[in-house]
């Protein structure tokens, strides 16, 4: 066990402040009023692990995150039940990309019970912040940084990693309603070798303009594809995708190193096999995917991730062309319902998932 040094804020939110806060959470533009710090040295490890005020931080103008994006996060969420008992859901599968990110981006790997205690101590400090509402929950974003002076390019003899708290409501926005997504034909987001698979802020930033030609269309994502094979599916600009048929098949993308290893993918590809369904992790084309919107084998289009959590997908707009899904969503609002269901304690936890 890390000893925390903890520091009270000063003038910690009133709770009516928090209680309007939460009457309408939004998606990150609201935090906490605690933080973690914890710092790592190339000889000294990590090391004056914090939980202290949320605020402004100060860094050396020329630390190498500011310049090389020596960057890496999680996002991961705290649910409320209705005994007011809050848990978090596969802590350790965040650990556990976490340091597969740090890995790729030449940043130093964090105990998993160091991570896991960071979340602790924060929600310890913070738990009024988490909404109990549909759909709510308290979004948790761990991250660590490359805080060295130094701007030749090798990996950081110092780094900071820090866990910040929002509440958060639909990512989208308002109620829960299918999203339009446009494809990305100018831009791609991962090639073999690169970074996709790592969750760096680097192939965030890389989507924007995607993700800004999608909301000049009138969409809310954009999609990626990778147009080295045949231009099959890639993920959406922070979330994964999948696909239902009507014949009791569930199709997602394949981990091939260029996309994300989804923690709400993971959990829903085994929620589709409990219900009986088949999950085919493949590679699957643009060309497939409009061919069986428009002959009705493909009946249902969703996207997932923390912070979307299951979203359906009603149209994909690529160029002048449209897949569009009409159906009633049921299997997506089903799988849904169930991953909600389980981590806010409706649904029993089956599979041990909550911590
Ligand atoms: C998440 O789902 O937690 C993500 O990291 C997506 C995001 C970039 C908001």
């Amino acid at each position: 066990m890390t000893e925390f040094t903890a520091i009270e804020h000063p003038n910690p939110t009133p709770q009516e402040k928090i209680t309007e806060a939460l009457a309408n959470p939004g998606f990150g533009t609201q935090f906490t009023d605690h933080m973690v710090t914890v710092e790592w040295t190339e000889d000294g490890g990590w090391q004056n692990a914090k939980v202290e005020p949320y605020g402004p931080i100060s860094l050396d103008p020329a630390a190498s995150v500011l310049h090389y994006a020596s960057e890496i996060f999680e996002g991961m969420k705290a649910y409320r039940h209705s005994d007011g008992s809050i848990y978090t859901f596969r802590p350790e599968q965040n650990a556990a990309r976490f340091n597969r990110s740090a890995k790729r981006m030449a940043l130093p790997e964090i105990p998993e019970d160091l991570f896991v205690q960071s979340l602790e101590q924060l929600l310890a400090k913070d738990k009024a912040w988490v909404p109990g509402g549909e759909g709510e929950s308290l979004y948790l974003r761990p991250y660590s940084f490359a805080t060295e002076a130094f701007l030749g390019v090798r990996p950081s003899k110092e780094v900071r990693y820090m866990v910040i708290a929002s509440p958060a409501g639909n990512f989208f926005g308002g109620e829960l309603k299918p999203v339009k997504i446009w494809v990305s034909r100018d831009y791609v987001r991962a090639a073999p070798g690169g970074t996709g698979a790592a969750k760096t802020g680097g192939n965030y930033a890389g989507s924007l303009v995607a993700q800004e030609q999608a909301a000049a269309n009138g969409c809310q994502q954009v999609l990626f594809l990778d147009p080295l094979h045949e231009n099959s599916v890639e993920e959406l600009g922070g979330m994964n995708v999948f696909l239902v048929t009507n014949d009791g098949r569930v199709l997602t993308p394949e981990l091939t190193g260029t996309i994300l290893e989804g923690v709400t993918r993971s959990a829903l590809i085994q929620l589709a096999k409990d219900r009986g369904l088949t999950v085919e992790e493949r590679r699957i084309t643009l060309d497939e995917w409009a061919a069986g919107a428009a002959d009705g084998t493909i009946t249902e289009a969703f996207a997932c991730g923390t912070a979307a959590a299951v979203t359906p997908i009603g149209e994909l707009l690529d160029g002048d062309k449209t897949i569009s899904h009409t159906g009633d969503y049921s299997t997506t609002l089903a799988l849904r319902e169930e991953l909600l269901g389980i981590q806010t304690g409706k649904v029993e936890d089956r599979h041990g998932w909550l911590h």
